[in-house]
C-alpha cells in the first residue's frame, strides 16, 4: 500500500520537500517495485518532459516509469516548443499544466525551475538544475541501501565538483544521517547555503565534511561517488577544470584507501579517464548500472506517490 506523502500533488525541487520518512517510504516504494510486489495504474496520466539539456537516463527511466505505470509522456525540448523561442515560462507553464498531470522539467538556473513551479497548478519535479539533482540522490540511496540494508554508520565520500549531484547527496544524506564527505580542490566546494540547509538537518554535525584532500576523505569509506567535473553548461571551463581537479580521479589506487568492502558509484554519463578510471569503472566495487537501473524505480516510486 502507498502511504499518503507530502508529495502527493506537490512539487518535488530539492531533497528537501522531503522528510526522512518520506525519503525511506520511497526508498521502499521503488524497492516494492523493482521486486513487482506492486502495481499502480496511471492510465490517463500524462507527464510532460521539459528539457533544456541532455539527458539519457533521467528522460528514458520517467517514460518508462511511466509507461510502466499505465500512463503517458511528451517530450518537450526548446527546439521543438517555443521555449527556445523565449516564450515566458510563466505562460508555458499555465499552458501544459492544463494538458499534463506532471512535469519533469531539466534546466540551467534553479530560480527558473521554482518560477516554473510557481506558475504550474500540477506538480513539478526536479530533473536536474545547476543547483540539485533530487531523483538522482534517491537512485543513489536505494543503490546503497540495497547494498549495505541500511544507512547506519555509513561513510559516503564524494570526489570531485561541489555541484548539483553533490549538493542532493548532501541533503539526502543529511536526511538519513549519513556521514558525508566531499573532497574537492580549492575553489570547488559545494554552495555555503546547501552546507547550511544540510547542517540544520544533521543531528551529529560532525557527519558532514568538506576537504580539499581526496586520501584522507576515503579513509574507512563505504561508498566512493563521483560526477563529471565539467557539468552541461560549463563547457567552456573544461580546460581549467581539467588542470584544477588533477589528483581527484578515483582510481584504484583511491578505491584501495577506502573500506574493504567500499562500493563505486557514479551517477553518468562517465569521462572515463578523467573523474574515474576505466578499471574502477568495469571493478566488482562498481555498482554504478544497478544505481542507473534504480533510477528507474525511484521515478516509479515518486510517480505513483505524486498522482496516485
Ligand atoms: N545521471 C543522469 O541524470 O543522467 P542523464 O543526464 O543521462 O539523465
Ligand atoms: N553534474 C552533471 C550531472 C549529470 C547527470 C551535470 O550537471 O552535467
Amino acid at each position: 500500500m502507498l502511504q499518503p506523502t507530502k508529495l502527493a500533488n506537490n512539487n518535488f525541487l530539492s531533497s528537501l520537500d522531503l522528510s526522512t520518512d518520506e525519503v525511506l517510504n520511497i526508498l521502499e516504494i521503488a524497492n516494492n517495485f523493482k521486486n513487482k510486489k506492486i502495481s499502480i495504474n496511471l492510465k490517463n496520466k500524462v507527464l510532460g518532459l521539459i528539457f533544456d539539456k541532455s539527458s539519457t537516463r533521467t528522460r528514458v527511466s520517467f517514460q518508462v516509469a511511466m509507461t510502466r505505470l499505465g500512463g503517458t509522456t511528451i517530450d518537450l525540448n526548446p527546439s521543438t516548443s517555443q521555449i527556445g523561442r523565449g516564450e515566458p515560462l510563466k505562460d508555458t507553464a499555465r499552458v501544459l499544466s492544463r494538458y499534463c498531470d506532471v512535469l519533469a522539467i531539466r534546466t540551467f538556473n534553479h530560480s527558473d525551475l521554482e518560477e516554473y513551479a510557481k506558475w504550474c497548478s500540477k506538480p513539478v519535479i526536479n530533473a536536474l538544475t545547476d543547483s540539485e539533482h533530487p531523483c538522482q540522490a534517491l537512485a543513489d540511496f536505494m543503490t546503497i541501501k540495497e547494498e549495505f540494508s541500511n544507512f547506519k554508520n555509513l561513510i559516503l565520500t564524494f570526489v570531485g565538483d561541489g555541484n548539483n549531484v553533490a549538493n542532493s547527496l548532501i541533503l539526502c544524506g543529511a536526511l538519513l544521517g549519513v556521514e558525508v564527505r566531499i573532497a574537492c580542490p580549492i575553489g570547488y566546494e559545494p554552495k555555503g547555503s546547501i552546507i547550511r540547509k544540510a547542517l540544520e538537518i544533521y543531528e551529529n554535525r560532525n557527519l558532514l565534511k568538506v576537504t580539499n584532500d581526496p586520501y584522507s576523505a576515503v579513509l574507512g569509506a563505504n561508498v566512493l561517488y563521483t560526477d563529471v567535473w565539467s557539468s552541461m553548461g560549463e563547457e567552456n571551463k573544461k580546460e581549467t577544470k581539467d588542470k584544477m581537479f588533477k589528483g581527484f580521479t578515483i582510481d584504484s589506487n583511491l578505491v584501495s584507501k577506502a573500506d574493504k568492502d567500499a562500493i563505486v558509484l557514479h551517477c553518468l554519463p562517465a569521462y572515463r579517464s578523467k573523474e574515474i578510471t576505466d578499471e574502477v569503472i568495469e571493478s566488482e566495487k562498481s555498482r554504478i548500472f544497478e544505481q542507473a537501473e534504480n533510477r528507474m524505480h525511484v521515478q516509479q516510486a515518486l510517480l505513483a506517490c505524486m498522482l496516485s
